[in-house]
């Protein structure tokens, strides 16, 4: 995949997948440590151990009959191919958080690309969805929570066309604030 941005959409097309009503992304770059995490957590349905040894390593698992996803060993090895690695934290009924970690001084460190595509189209095509969105820069940040956005908004809906430019909006000045000095 050429931006991260794009595995950011695919893992947390798994947590909509996964029902949950609830969705809190977040990047957190630490400049002198050189290192970015990107953690997606949700209040899904969960996966039982057994499950999330064969999603990370879907060519080792013992069943045939499940179609191989992609998506998880694609981030794995996103963030492994930088020196850095994944993790999966999952209870049957609580929910799934998926860290991964990389290191941005290697060479084959992928640019994050446009996240703030990513958010718009998770955030317009759930509306059910309540999404978190952080953003890290060593001692700074910025959060967006549909949650708030929707009380401010009452019934005015997010994909509405005005709205979701505004989000975009918001979240690519924010962005850009983040990283000026
Ligand atoms: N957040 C999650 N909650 C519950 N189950 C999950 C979650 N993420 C992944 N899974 C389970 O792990 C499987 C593998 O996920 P992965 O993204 O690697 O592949 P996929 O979604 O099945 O296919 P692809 O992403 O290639 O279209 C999923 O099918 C699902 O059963
Ligand atoms: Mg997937």
């Amino acid at each position: 995949m050429r931006e991260l941005s794009l595995n950011v959409l695919d893992i947390a097309q798994n947590s909509v997948s996964a029902n949950a009503s609830l969705i809190e992304i977040e990047l957190s770059e630490n400049t002198s440590d050189k290192e970015l995490l990107i953690s997606v957590s949700d209040n899904g349905k969960g996966m039982t151990p057994e499950q999330v040894e064969n999603v990370r390593d879907p060519f080792f698992t013992t069943r045939t009959t499940r179609k191989v996803g992609m998506g998880i060993p694609l981030f794995r090895f996103a963030a492994e191919m930088t020196g850095g690695r994944l993790e999966i934290e999952s209870e049957v009924g609580v929910g799934t958080r998926v860290r991964a970690y990389f290191k941005t001084d290697h060479l084959d460190f992928t640019p994050v690309g446009d996240m703030t595509s990513t958010m718009i189209s998770l955030i317009t095509m759930n509306l059910h969805i309540d999404f978190v969105y952080k953003r890290k820069l060593d001692d700074k940040q910025f959060t967006v929570d549909t949650r708030q956005l929707k009380e401010i908004l009452g019934d005015v809906p997010l994909n509405e066309q005005s709205i979701a430019m505004w989000i975009q909006q918001y979240i690519n000045e924010n962005s850009k604030q983040l990283t000026e000095v």
